[in-house]
């Protein structure tokens, strides 16, 4: 489990995207700012080796490089806000993805639809969706994941915000998933919305209701 370092700078993000009346191109700019970070500290728990370069100045740089190959899955609808950023970081990354939707009344999730690349089991992945809350969505997501051959290690979970009760649903079920979040909220109201939270991510970055 990593959380971002609070900071000052962190925190002013969330408070925009926060505020009911934030207007829908602010919330996808500032939400966006925060899933950089994200991502940038996703790609640190991947594998790295080491790796020497000659510098300009005719020195040698002991370095890294990363050492495994690797591929981006968002779910479907939220997860794919992630997306764009990710191309940025890596620009000729593969992505697949999976459909699951919380049914509106149980909030149970369904899976409709998934396409992966077909080399996933020897791929490192990167998960994504904005929201964990009761978790029901995350582990059907990893489910798909197991169940194409994925390690459970090889997982890492890009979130942006969570609450408790989500993240031990997680780690009980899979404790080797790495999970990387910008917020820890209070908890679930009963409509299992998180506290104080942020409502209906999909709906605010797509404009839909
Ligand atoms: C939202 C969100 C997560 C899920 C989290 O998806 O994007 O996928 O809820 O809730 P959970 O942890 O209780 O499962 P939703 O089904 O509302 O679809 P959307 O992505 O289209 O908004
Ligand atoms: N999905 C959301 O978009 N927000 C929540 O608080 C919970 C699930
Ligand atoms: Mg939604």
């Amino acid at each position: 489990m990593h959380l971002l370092p609070q900071t000052r700078q962190l925190r002013a993000l969330h408070t925009i995207i926060r505020d009911r009346t934030a207007r829908r191109e602010d919330f996808v700019f500032y939400s966006r700012r925060i899933i950089r970070q994200l991502l940038e500290a996703g790609l640190n728990f991947l594998p790295f080796e080491s790796w020497e370069v000659e510098t300009p100045v005719g020195r040698k740089y002991d370095g890294l490089r990363f050492s495994s190959q690797i591929c981006g899955v968002s779910v479907v609808r939220a997860g794919e806000s992630m997306e764009a950023e990710l191309r940025e970081v890596c620009p000729s990354i593969r992505i697949g993805k999976i459909l699951i939707q919380r049914d509106k009344v149980t909030k149970l999730p369904r899976l409709y639809y998934s396409s992966l690349p077909n080399d996933i089991a020897k791929r490192h992945v990167l998960l994504m969706d904005p929201m964990l809350a009761t978790g029901g969505s995350a582990l059907a997501a990893i489910q798909v994941l197991l169940e194409r051959g994925v390690p459970e290690e090889n997982i890492v979970f890009i979130n942006l915000i969570t609450v408790p009760e989500g993240i031990s649903a997680l780690c009980k079920r899979h404790p080797a998933v790495k999970i990387v979040t910008s917020s820890i909220e209070e908890r679930l109201n009963e409509n299992a919305y998180m506290l104080p939270g942020i409502g209906d991510f999909g709906d605010r970055f797509f404009g839909t209701d």
